[in-house]
């Protein structure tokens, strides 16, 4: 599918499909939305609930540009958590693209250390720095049936309008088996349909204030 490059409103640029009409981020901003949805609610809430937990399983729903991977890594810094980090992800993003994204200057990061998080081997772990591990699995969503071993599941797959098979009770129950007992999974989405569908497998879900744009977003817990 083509893919475009698009500069949201905080200045991060995102990638856009022109023929789904559809982003990787928010129009109302790329890293805005990424630290209020999975920074703050997802990582830094999960974290201050297990403060003497060693290490955090993390699972991402869509490697994508590597922004949340990015936002993640940077996070971990300031936690006494380590940090292992599984980005799934069917179609990635070529090196090429992801020079084009503006996220290492705004940042103000390496950009060798977000080209780090594209050039890690898939279907391997690769140590980024001392207390972030990044391992990607170029899979189809469908295909994951792992079973209590994730803390935290950052579900960020494109909205319900274009790929309505992923917001449904089969996939959410995926998720479910996929998480440890008291596992979260957060997501941007705030669906009537999409919560109801997390209820349905086993998840108690909270609506929370939505990043710039969105009223609200979803915290689901296990
Ligand atoms: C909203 S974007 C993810 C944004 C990403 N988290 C980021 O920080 O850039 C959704 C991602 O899901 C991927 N995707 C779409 N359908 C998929 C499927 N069935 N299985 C695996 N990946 C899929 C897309 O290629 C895209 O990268």
């Amino acid at each position: 599918m083509k893919r475009e490059f698009l500069t949201t409103a905080d200045g991060s640029v995102t990638i856009h499909l022109p023929e789904w009409n559809e982003q990787y981020h928010s129009k109302h901003g790329a890293i805005a939305e990424a630290r209020h949805v999975f920074i703050c609610a997802g990582l830094q809430y999960y974290a201050a609930s297990h403060p003497h937990q060693k290490t955090i399983e993390l699972l991402e729903i869509g490697f994508g540009t590597g922004l949340n991977a990015l936002l993640t890594a940077v996070e971990a810094r300031t936690l006494s958590h380590d940090i292992v980090y599984t980005g799934i992800e069917a179609y990635p993003v070529a090196t090429s693209e992801a020079d084009k994204l503006n996220y290492p200057a705004l940042l103000s990061i390496p950009t060798k250390f977000f080209q780090a998080l594209h050039k890690a081997a898939w279907e391997e772990c690769s140590q980024i720095e001392d207390g972030f591990t990044l391992c990607k699995q170029q899979k189809k969503f469908s295909d994951i049936d792992e079973n209590q071993q994730y803390h935290l599941i950052y579900f960020d797959a494109f909205g319900a309008r274009v790929q309505p098979e992923l917001w449904t009770e089969s996939i959410f129950s995926k998720m479910y088996k996929a998480l440890k007992p008291e596992g979260v999974l957060v997501t941007y989405a705030a669906k009537g349909s999409v919560r109801r569908a997390m209820q349905a497998v086993g998840f108690t879900v909270e609506r929370l204030a939505g990043p710039p744009g969105k009223r609200e977003m979803l915290r689901a817990g296990k």
